[in-house]
């Protein structure tokens, strides 16, 4: 029997659109595309021309390449110049189709170019399916920092085809599930017995209800960060060794601990953190070579930082933010993490 797509509204008002996620879902292309009465599309794609259907309208392809190195403005530049070539026009639309950053990066230039283009995203990997694709957020990269320009641009649809999952390696398959587990802690729920589909129809409709109440990142919308405050700051001392879905696995531990010792939730919640995070095959410990001071400065330049270093951790309540939390806490907690292939840090006396 052909499993039915899962459909999860993201309600914005005139700006409101679909994810729809299950097998063969790209296949709805065509649709999608008349449903809008786009005339022409501009498809970019990091994926080799096969992976995309004919989006039924006159389209051109763009050859386009996922990773952080091409999410740049020089990027955005040539792909709106493809567009004019093209004669891309407002009544038109562009699809992309790749991995998180591709979806950012193409995100971007629709944003900008004609002021603002249609943009309907395909997502390849998990991290995109379940986080990057939904909830407008596009940005490029500046030699001084990630995602440093950037819009909020809502797709007009989010088509997760769980088909082009099969086709990850297996470390970036299992890096996807970093954004599944941070779901449990951020009233997802335990998402653990469902199956890949469940997973991210579970996880994206989190991601809804709060982008819904949330577009523009004010309030309820740091959850999403939960586990990235150190997640990033693993990303950058790791020289992005370690993958944003094992940095943010790590940070989600880490987050539990650091809840832990401020008497925000008890030992059993620290220890499902762990649980959760193991049973996704997702690393817990810290990487061996990464010094804890350099891990806090790195932390200090996080977005959500009000001068101190600020987390989202949970607490009887649920999730929060929490600004002002004292360095000597987060360096304890650090320094008593287990190290890959080490184990625990002697905590400084
Ligand atoms: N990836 C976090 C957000 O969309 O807010």
């Amino acid at each position: 029997m052909t499993e039915s797509p899962r459909r999860i509204a993201v309600a914005l008002g005139a700006r409101s659109y679909e994810v729809v996620i299950g097998p063969g879902v790209r296949n709805l292309l065509p649709e999608v595309i008349a449903g809008m009465g786009a005339r022409r599309a501009a498809v970019v794609s990091a994926r080799p021309a096969r992976w995309t259907p004919s989006p039924g309208v006159p389209a051109t392809f763009i050859a386009a390449r996922d990773g952080e190195a091409d999410k740049t403005l020089s990027t955005v530049e040539a792909l709106t110049r493809d567009f004019a070539r093209f004669g891309l026009t407002r009544s038109d639309v562009v699809v992309s189709c790749g991995g998180g950053t591709t979806t950012d990066t193409v995100g971007l230039a629709a944003a900008l170019y004609h002021r603002g283009l249609p943009v309907v995203h395909l997502p390849t990997t998990l991290l995109a399916q379940v986080d990057a694709s939904v909830g407008g957020k596009t940005a490029v990269n500046l030699p001084e920092g990630k995602n440093l320009v950037g819009a909020y641009w809502q797709p007009s649809a989010v088509l997760c085809d769980t088909d082009y999952l099969r086709t990850l390696p297996e470390r970036e398959r299992i890096s996807g599930y970093g954004e599944i587990a941070r779901c449990h802690f951020i009233g997802a729920g335990d998402l653990r017995h469902l199956d890949l589909t469940g997973q991210i129809a579970a996880s994206v409709a989190r991601k809804a209800v709060i982008v819904a109440a949330d577009e523009r990142d004010t309030g309820l919308r740091h959850l999403l960060n939960y586990g990235h405050t150190l997640g990033h700051a693993l990303e950058h001392a790791t020289g992005f060794a370690m993958r944003h879905g094992e940095a943010v696995a790590v940070g989600t531990v880490f987050a539990g601990r650091l809840a832990g010792a401020l008497g925000r939730i008890g030992a059993d919640r620290v220890q499902e953190h762990l649980e959760v995070v193991q049973h996704y095959q997702l690393p817990t410990e810290l990487p061996a070579d990464v010094d804890s001071d350099r891990l806090v400065s790195l932390m200090r330049l996080d977005k959500k930082a009000a001068g101190g270093l600020s987390f989202v951790l949970d607490g009887p309540q649920g999730a929060e933010l929490v600004h002002d939390v004292p360095v000597s806490v987060v360096t304890d907690v650090l320094r008593s993490m287990p190290r890959d292939g080490v184990g625990p840090m002697p905590v400084a006396g």
